[in-house]
């Protein structure tokens, strides 16, 4: 751990830029990435795994507490079942090829998203990762799973009004720290920056309410091309964005 604050120190952008504590990323851009190569989609998604290697690892090396990645979103059920199949394929693969370097290197791995709606086996392989890293103290790494923030929001409100109907609490006191607390993320730091790949420009239902003040960068590089680079550069362009709040 003490190796990690030596990098991250080394790592802050020249110019005193700031380190995000949160990133998250909109990983997009595979499918593109296979075309412009005459190659299948998977063989995009295949290398999309490679990056979030690349990525996650210089997170760490960054000091980056936590990085959350958009794996799979609710709506991208309404791909073809032979895609979907594929995506959750590489999601065994990256689980069992990644687990024991994450379990080595203090990182601990979380889940947003309903996962439960995955094949039972995939259910099982991420509770193992999930406990096997539960008890490390080092940076995070979420994985946003069949995750979409309207459904989030949705069922926040949902269990708040279970309380309001039940008499436990009152609606009056119902505000966005409350929120907060209920929302998946409440454990984790507030979201510095969001970042999305391959040139399109909008969140595809990812972390709406943590946004709210996160600084956005969109970039035109296809997701299996961005590296430990590109990330350190986002992050030095974060550091020169000036945050107001609303304030002056
Ligand atoms: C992102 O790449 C990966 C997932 C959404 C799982 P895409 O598959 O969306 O790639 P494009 O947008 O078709 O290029
Ligand atoms: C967003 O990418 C979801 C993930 C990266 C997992 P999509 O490629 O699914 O988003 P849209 O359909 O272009 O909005
Ligand atoms: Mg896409």
């Amino acid at each position: 751990v003490s190796g990690q604050t030596a990098s991250a120190a080394a790592a802050i952008p020249a110019g005193g830029g700031i380190l995000p504590r949160h990133v998250a990323i909109i990983m997009d851009g595979n499918g593109r990435w296979a075309k412009k190569r005459h190659l299948p989609r998977f063989a995009g998604h295949r290398a999309g795994v490679e990056a979030v290697r690349k990525v996650s690892r210089a997170a760490r090396a960054l000091g980056i507490e936590a990085l959350t990645l958009y794996a799979f979103s609710s709506e991208n059920w309404r791909r073809p079942e032979s895609e979907v199949s594929d995506l959750m394929g590489l999601l065994r693969l990256f689980i069992r090829t990644d687990i024991d370097e994450m379990v080595r290197d203090n990182v601990r791995l979380r889940v947003i998203g309903d996962y439960r709606r995955f094949p039972a086996d995939l259910i099982t392989m991420i509770d193992n990762a999930l406990a096997r890293t539960a008890n490390n103290d080092g940076p995070i790494l979420v994985i946003a799973l069949n995750y979409g923030a309207q459904a989030e929001i949705a069922a926040v409100a949902r269990q708040l009004a279970v309380q309001a109907k039940d008499g436990t609490l009152d609606p009056a006191t119902i505000d966005e720290a409350m929120i907060d607390r209920e929302l998946q993320t409440n454990d984790l730091p507030p979201l510095d920056l969001m970042i999305r790949t391959s040139g399109e420009v909008r969140l595809s239902n990812f972390l709406l309410w943590q946004a709210a003040y996160a600084e956005l960068l969109f970039v035109d590089t296809l997701w299996p091309d961005f590296d430990g680079e590109a990330l350190a550069e986002a992050v030095s362009i974060f550091g020169q964005r000036q945050r107001r709040y609303g304030g002056l």
